[in-house]
């Protein structure tokens, strides 16, 4: 009986073991945590706004598809179409941007690497404290830096936004754009995690039967 329990805890301890977030960010002593939830829909369908709005026209995100999205986010496809695709007509495409890569790297000295993948690259924090750490710094080409990127190439896209909400609205801003960057790493993890539940709810259930007929099955030996 006890090595029973044992097996179903060891099974179950990867699971329960959360990876613990933090990590390195830059020349910031503290990495603030970002406010990751994926079952949070309204942050999630900002986020992709957000994306789409200010993101999107230099960084593409050619794992996710518009069609994709629209289902996983529950936005209506036909707002999606009408909205949000601007990079192509066809709702099946990935979010690709026709910008020459090229051309970009003249303009900034890097290219935008595509960012499908960033928050599993970097991570969700260091992603979040990125984009709330730029300053002001006149010896860089475009006046500005960033405290966890040293000398970055990215202009402070998000300054009109940072000044129009202030602080703590921006970093609010920030969270939900950061939490569809992270869904978007890793779409099928919602579905995951949904059905993790009931593969845990069946294993539950199963050990009653199987502990009777353990039971049973070694009555007459002892
Ligand atoms: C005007 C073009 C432009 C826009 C718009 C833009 N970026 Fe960037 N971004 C860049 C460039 C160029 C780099 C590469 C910088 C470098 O390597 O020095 C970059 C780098 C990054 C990186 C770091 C990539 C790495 O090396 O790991 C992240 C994260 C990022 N951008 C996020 C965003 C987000 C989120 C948005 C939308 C709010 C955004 N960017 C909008 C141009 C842009």
């Amino acid at each position: 009986m006890k090595k029973i329990l044992l097996s179903m805890l060891l099974a179950l301890s990867p699971m329960v073991a959360v990876a613990a977030g933090g990590g390195a960010c830059g020349t910031l002593d503290k990495c603030e945590p970002a406010p990751v939830n994926l079952k949070d829909k309204a942050s999630l369908q900002n986020g992709a706004s957000l994306y789409i709005s200010y993101c999107l026209g230099c960084h593409s995100a050619k794992y996710l598809r518009y069609e994709r999205m629209a289902q996983d986010l529950d936005i209506d496809p036909a707002l999606v179409e009408q909205y949000m695709m601007f990079t192509t007509d066809k709702i099946g495409e990935g979010m690709i941007n026709k910008v020459d890569v090229k051309q970009q790297a003249s303009w900034f000295g890097a290219a935008p690497p595509d960012l499908s993948l960033e928050t599993r690259f970097r991570s969700p924090d260091w992603v979040y404290n990125y984009l709330l750490n730029f300053y002001p710094d006149d010896s860089r080409p475009l006046g500005v830096n960033n405290r966890v990127f040293k000398d970055v190439g990215m202009p402070h896209v998000l300054e009109p936004l940072e000044q129009e909400l202030g602080p703590d609205g921006y970093a609010v801003a920030v969270g939900d754009l950061v939490n569809f960057m992270t869904y978007m790493a890793e779409p099928s993890r919602l579905q995951r995690e949904r059905l993790g539940v009931w593969v845990l709810l069946f294993l539950a259930f199963l050990f009653i039967p199987v502990y009777f007929l353990n039971k049973e099955f070694w009555r007459d030996v002892k």
